[in-house]
């Protein structure tokens, strides 16, 4: 099959042939459909990430395909049906999974994290040499082969060049909302940085019921489709904190309750818990790179702010899933608005270049026409 792979030292990604192995006990193979682009894929590229160090990796982890093949053992899935590739999937037998804290499952199944089985193995190939899928699943690829956990079945009218980018744009905005910071209706919430993560973040606070949503980019574009998701007031970022500061000020004098850093910034996440007033909560989701250190002024947390990160919005794939599928087909969450442009697979490059420019909000790559 053809994979955009990335070497040691490349910034490019390349479409490269890559051996793909049969299914083994509890596995599947996918046909991909359509994968999105997202911010923690360019961090791959740019080498700023702290997944997807072992290469060559397979980029992408926003996919949506149709099930090829299953290998022995899988229960729920069988070839022709449509799959989300979630990034993660509880394995359901460590204390945290038996303990009901699937999202915080420590498995040897969270291997994937780093792309490979539990087993340290992976499913693919080059010239005898291991190639990793990045986070398990690779999605810029012909095929993935993933664990079944890993893989939320769809109904087949529903669009796969959308729900490809739910499995972790949108997982990870809504889940930041409703299951990490769980803001409440009524409640004043700022939003830093308005790519394909924050504007979900946007979205999921106006679903649920936040008066008050502030956004903030440096990026004009960016504002007017916040305000499409749902931001009531908007602030253009020129450089400068102080004046960012005063606006938030100037809206909300007492403080928001809640604030997002999604960008990847040590100086905004310390900024984001400035911008909350006292008892309010800030969640880090942008990323920034794991041995770093986050400063906070002290004073702040005396009255009883919070600092919280996330992973994936506290992902739990077969409840997020089904939930946003839900709230799209009942038209309360926008995900045709949130594509800008469409790229053919062989167009990878452009479209890394498109995602980097950062001017829309998701860059879709279509693998497989066929399927859409
Ligand atoms: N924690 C998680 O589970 C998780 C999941 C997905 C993505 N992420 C991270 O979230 C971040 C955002 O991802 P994305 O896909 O939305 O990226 P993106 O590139 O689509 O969006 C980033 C946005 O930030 C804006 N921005 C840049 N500098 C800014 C500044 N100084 N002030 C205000 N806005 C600024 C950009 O204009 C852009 O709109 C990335 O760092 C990504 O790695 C984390
Ligand atoms: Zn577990
Ligand atoms: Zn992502």
């Amino acid at each position: 099959m053809r994979a955009a792979l990335l070497h040691h030292d490349s910034h490019t990604p390349r479409l490269e042939e890559v051996a793909v192995e049969e299914p083994r006990f509890g596995e599947v193979l996918v046909r991909i459909a359509a994968s999105g682009i997202c911010g923690s894929d360019l961090h791959v590229v740019h080498n700023r990430s702290n997944v997807g160090k072992d290469r060559p990796v397979i980029l992408g982890h926003e996919g949506a395909g149709v099930v090829e093949a299953v290998g022995p053992g899988v229960r729920d899935l069988k070839r022709g049906d449509h799959v989300v590739m979630a990034m993660f999937g509880p394995c359901g037998h460590c204390d945290q999974c038996n303990s009901g804290k699937l999202q915080f499952c420590d498995g040897p199944e969270f291997k994937s994290a780093v792309g490979r089985m539990a087993d340290d193995s992976t499913r693919f190939s080059q010239d005898g040499r291991m190639v990793f899928p990045m986070v398990g699943v690779g999605s810029l690829a012909e095929y993935a082969v993933m664990r079944e956990a890993m893989l939320v079945k769809v109904a087949p009218h529903l669009p796969l060049d959308r729900l490809c980018f739910c499995a972790c744009s949108v997982t990870t905005g809504l889940g930041a909302v409703f299951n990490v910071a769980r803001v409440t209706p009524g409640a004043s919430v700022a939003v830093i940085g308005c790519g394909g993560v924050g504007l979900n973040v946007i979205q999921g606070s106006r679903i649920a019921g936040a008066s008050r949503i502030i956004a903030i980019d440096t990026n004009r574009a960016k504002l007017d489709i916040a305000s499409n998701m749902g931001a009531t007031d908007l602030i253009q970022s020129g450089g400068d904190p102080a004046e960012v500061d005063a606006a938030v000020k100037a809206l909300e004098p007492r403080g928001v309750d809640f604030a997002f850093e999604v960008v990847g910034n040590h100086a905004l996440i310390r900024q984001a818990v400035g911008f909350t007033g006292r008892g309010g909560t800030t969640v880090m989701i942008g990323g920034v790179p794991w041995a770093s250190d986050v400063s906070v002024n002290a004073g702040l947390l005396f009255g009883e702010r919070k600092l919280m990160g996330c992973l994936g919005g506290g992902n739990i794939p077969g409840r997020e899933i089904p939930r946003i599928v839900g709230l799209y087909e009942r038209g309360m969450l926008k995900l045709d608005e949130l594509v800008g442009k469409t790229f053919d697979f062989n167009d990878i490059g452009e479209a890394i270049a498109e995602a980097d420019r950062a001017q829309t909000a998701k860059t879709v790559v279509a693998i497989d026409r066929a399927l859409l």
